[in-house]
Formats: structure tokens, C-alpha cells, sequence
């Protein structure tokens, strides 16, 4: 990968801020600027520095543990030798893209809400995706959602794009309800979403789905990465097949977000 020259300065903090409040600082081509962690757009746009701040400061381990898992679970079942047709939501610069593609998959296709992010995935994983979509899965316009359909998708993976900012339940459902019945389900969320604490109203969504329209297959508890303070953030791997597809849950999705 193409690195370009910038330093990470990452603040003393001694209290515990929630994920999507989490900053660093960035020296790069002169400047110094505040990023919050979930800045993704700015990360992207520097070569190498989400791979720095997240993989290599923090320890995220997430893409390696929801692949794996969702790879033991193909050959648990036997499928290792059909052909998997993978969806990647909230796909990022790649880094989940790469590891399915090297697991084996005869077709993979990358979205993301940022261009930002398919730009980064082409700049430095070129030709991990046989597609990337820049777009918005809580309003597909119908032709989108034709071609969509089209590509048979059954897998879809979605990695540390659940919960606080990021990919909105209607958008998750709209992604599960692509798949055919059967089709693999791996994704993760932090524990507080699973919890009944949670008063967010993601989590009721996500549990609803998990006891309604997916088989669970394998669900781990592990770390997730470390918080920019240091604290381990707890997260659930989880593997299913979809039983069926996701509908009436709009009074849900109206008070989660
Ligand atoms: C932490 S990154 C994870 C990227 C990748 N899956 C990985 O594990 O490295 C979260 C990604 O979700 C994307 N995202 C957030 N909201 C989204 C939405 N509504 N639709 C699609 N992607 C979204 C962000 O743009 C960001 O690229």
C-alpha cells in the first residue's frame, strides 16, 4: 500500500468516551487536525491511516474473527465447495473484502455510503471487488434494487458498521431482505446493543431479527479493539442463515433510528 507521511498524536484521556466521540490528532502535509474516530471520509483519504489507528494502535480484530467464524461454519455445514456470492455492507477501504476474497468467493461486492471508502478500497486493495456501489441502502431506487437482486447474493457480511452513527436498522434490513432464504448472515455489534439497558432502540431491532429471521449458528463474545483510553470495547460476533425476511418492524425501526 501506497503510505503517506503523517504522525498519530493520541490524546490522554482519562475518562471513557463512547465510540463515535472518540478523537485523535493528525500531523499530515503540514497541519495538525482533530479526527473523531468515526470521521471515516478523513481517515480514508490517507493512505494507511485506518489500518494505523485501528488495526495496529487499537487492535481491532473484528474482519479476522466474523471471517473466521463465518468460515468455520461454511465447512462445519459442508458448503466450503459452493460458490459463495458475497455482499460487504458498509464496506469500508477493503479490509473485510480482502479476507473473504482470500477465503475463497466467486463473487464480491462492496457498498458504502462514502466515496471516500470506495476510492480508499480501490486505491489500496485493487481488485478485491468485482463491485463497489457508493449509495444508500435506506432509499434503493428500484433499479438498484433489480440489479441487487440480480446478483444472488448468499452471504452477507457486515463488520463495524452496526450501531451509534453508522449503518441504520432500515438500511440492515433492506440489505438482509436482498438475500435468498438460507443465505449466510455474518456480522458483529457491541454488547450494550444486545443488552436490555440499551436504550438506543438498535438493539430491539437486531434482537428482534436475530430471534425472528436468522438461524444463529455461532455467536463470540471478544474484544472488539481497545478504546482510544485503553478500555477493551466488548463485541458479538455472529453467524446465522436467514430464515426469512425482515418485515414489521417499522414501529421498532421508528424508535431506533
Ligand atoms: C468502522 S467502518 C468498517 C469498515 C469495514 N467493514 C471494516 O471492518 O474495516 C464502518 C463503515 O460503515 C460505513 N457506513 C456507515 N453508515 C453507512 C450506511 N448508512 N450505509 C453504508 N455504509 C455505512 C462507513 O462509511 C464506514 O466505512
Amino acid at each position: 500500500m501506497d503510505t503517506s507521511d503523517y504522525e498519530i498524536i493520541l490524546p490522554e484521556i482519562g475518562e471513557q468516551l463512547d465510540q463515535n466521540e472518540e478523537w485523535f490528532m493528525v500531523k499530515h502535509e503540514g497541519q495538525v487536525k482533530k479526527v473523531r474516530s468515526h470521521d471515516y471520509d478523513e481517515i480514508y483519504r490517507i493512505p494507511g491511516l485506518y489500518e494505523d489507528i485501528f488495526y495496529k494502535r487499537l487492535g481491532c480484530v473484528s474482519p479476522k474473527v466474523v471471517c473466521e467464524l463465518l468460515n468455520e461454519e461454511i465447512k462445519k455445514k459442508g458448503e466450503q465447495d459452493s460458490a459463495l456470492r458475497v455482499f460487504d455492507f458498509g464496506a469500508g477501504n477493503g479490509m473485510v473484502g480482502e479476507i473473504v476474497r482470500k477465503m475463497g468467493c466467486d463473487f464480491l461486492v462492496g457498498v458504502d455510503i462514502l466515496p471516500e471508502a470506495k476510492e480508499a478500497a480501490e486505491r489500496d486493495r485493487p481488485g478485491v471487488y468485482d463491485d463497489y456501489y457508493v449509495l444508500d441502502m435506506t432509499c434503493l431506487e428500484d433499479e438498484e434494487k433489480r440489479k441487487f437482486e440480480e446478483y444472488n447474493f448468499n452471504t452477507l457480511v457486515t463488520v463495524a458498521a452496526l450501531g451509534f452513527d453508522d449503518i441504520p436498522t432500515r438500511a440492515f434490513m433492506n440489505a438482509f431482505n436482498l438475500l435468498k432464504n438460507d443465505a449466510w448472515v455474518a456480522f458483529n455489534i457491541k454488547e450494550k446493543f444486545l443488552s436490555k439497558a440499551d436504550s438506543s432502540g438498535y438493539g430491539d431491532v437486531i434482537g428482534k431479527i436475530m430471534d425472528d429471521n436468522l438461524v444463529i449458528l455461532q455467536e463470540r463474545k471478544y474484544c472488539h479493539r481497545l478504546s482510544v483510553a485503553g478500555e477493551e470495547l466488548c463485541y458479538h460476533a455472529i453467524v446465522g442463515k436467514k430464515a426469512n425476511n425482515i418485515d414489521d418492524i417499522s414501529g421498532i425501526i421508528r424508535a431506533a433510528g
